[in-house]
């Protein structure tokens, strides 16, 4: 089982970035976290961050040719972007949509995502564990379990 871990923009930050608002834990240390989980549960997890809308289209049309499913936080692309729907539309394999606040108890803006109708389902508000709740269910799904 192959999976992508794919971070959105401004998550390069995390740690340093709103503390308060997404914790304290670091990127590289949520992506060793989420390699020995998917070692775990069987599952050979691949991490990639980036801040450009069209580089996170590209990486899921890729995972489309080596991955079996993806976990997905798409940033503040979450809430805007119809084209990131259209990849994971397109791709057909599972996604699953994770944010590491509650974005239904923050701003109007958040509580709209362009992306949830078309992912296998969504985590939010678990700060780092959104992530592994994510990556389990996934991996369960892939599995049949
Ligand atoms: C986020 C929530 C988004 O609204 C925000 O733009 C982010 C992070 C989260 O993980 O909580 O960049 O996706």
């Amino acid at each position: 089982m192959k999976i992508l871990i794919l971070h959105g923009p401004n998550l390069n930050l995390l740690g340093a970035r709103e503390p308060e608002i997404y914790g304290s834990m670091t990127l590289d240390a949520i992506n060793e976290k989420l390699i020995a989980l998917g070692k775990e549960l069987g599952a050979e997890v691949t991490c990639l961050q980036s801040n450009h809308e069209g580089a996170l289209i590209d990486a899921l049309h890729d995972a489309r040719t080596w991955a079996d499913g993806v976990v997905f936080n798409p940033g503040g692309y979450t809430h805007t972007s119809v084209a990131l729907r259209d990849a994971i539309s397109a791709i057909q394999i599972p996604v699953i949509e994770v944010h590491l606040s509650n974005v239904y108890a923050r701003e109007e803006f958040r509580h709209v995502s362009m992306i949830s109708a078309v992912c296998a389902g969504k985590v939010t508000g678990f700060g780092w564990r959104s992530y592994t709740l994510g990556l389990q269910a996934l991996a369960e799904i892939l599995t049949g379990g």
